[in-house]
């Protein structure tokens, strides 16, 4: 058996293998895949960005309405975005820390999270587990103690630098047409990162970005009625403890049938 969490290897029925790929190296992709979280600064050649977006027309769309659009950022450019995103972090720091007084003085001086959708909310029971076990592998994992919290908001930060990444992506889904828009916009996410694998070039999505929308404002002319729902690093991955960090995968959960049926 393998262990809980580790994805299981099926067997492939190779006289039924009519595809357009071998399934083993289609699989082989989508395993290589993984969130990258630190970059070297080396840029990406725009040859490379340009396949991948092309990769990317190939995607299945709610009747093929396309409601997403991403605006890419690189260089000069990204760092301005970063600054902006880190100074709107340390504004907004005390609703991190659930800090009163701070959050007042936050409220008053207008430093509150200006997203389009709400990312700091509450998770249903279940899935928090899911997402603070998560916390607890990968703090572990690089040696962040529970307590130690300014060696979290440091690594929170690091989210905001783009973990190094040279180039970002981010994501904006019509209002109109939610949720299926944010469907589609997933679809296109999950392309453009096996696209960018295939290519040697790490992601980590990074819906953080969604916090805070004055930062890409600043910089982009982004079509009205479009709602901002994640950002994406895109780089070459740094040889280091966090990026040797694997999340669990578990099983996709199905729902059981209320009784069987012949
Ligand atoms: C929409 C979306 C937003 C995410 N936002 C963040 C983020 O803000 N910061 C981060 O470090 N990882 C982020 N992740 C990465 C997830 O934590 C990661 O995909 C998950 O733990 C599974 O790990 P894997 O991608 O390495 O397989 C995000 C993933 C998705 C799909």
């Amino acid at each position: 058996m393998p262990p809980s969490g580790s994805r299981s290897v099926l067997k492939v029925d190779r006289r039924a293998y009519a595809g357009p790929v071998n399934p083993d190296e289609f699989s082989q992709l989508l395993s290589s895949r993984h969130a990258v979280r630190d970059f070297k600064p080396e840029p990406i050649p725009q040859t490379t960005i340009d396949a991948i977006l092309e990769d990317a027309r190939a995607c299945a769309s709610w009747s093929n309405t396309r409601p997403y659009a991403v605006a890419v950022a690189q260089g000069e450019q990204l760092r301005r975005i970063s600054a902006s995103y880190l100074t709107a972090f340390e504004k907004a720091a005390p609703i991190v820390h659930k800090d009163v007084p701070g959050i007042v003085r936050t409220v008053l001086t207008g430093g509150l999270p200006d997203g389009d959708f709400r990312t700091w909310k509450k998770y249903p029971p279940k899935l928090l587990e899911r997402s603070q076990q998560l916390g607890k592998a990968m703090y572990t994992h690089i040696g962040i103690a529970r307590r130690d919290s300014e060696a979290r908001d440091e690594s929170k930060r690091d989210n905001l630098r783009f973990f190094g990444a040279p180039a970002a992506m981010f994501f904006f889904v019509h209002k109109d047409l939610l949720p299926f828009s944010a469907m589609d916009a997933g679809i296109v996410l999950q392309t453009i990162m096996l696209s960018a694998t295939a290519h040697g070039v790490g992601t980590c999505p990074l819906g953080v970005m969604a916090t805070w929308r004055h930062p890409l404002d600043a910089e982009f002319s982004v079509p009205k009625d479009y709602k901002l729902i994640t950002g994406l690093a895109l780089g070459y991955a740094n040889d280091s403890a966090i990026n040797s960090f694997r999340a669990p995968h578990p099983p996709v959960e199905q729902i059981p049938a209320k009784s069987a049926r012949s």
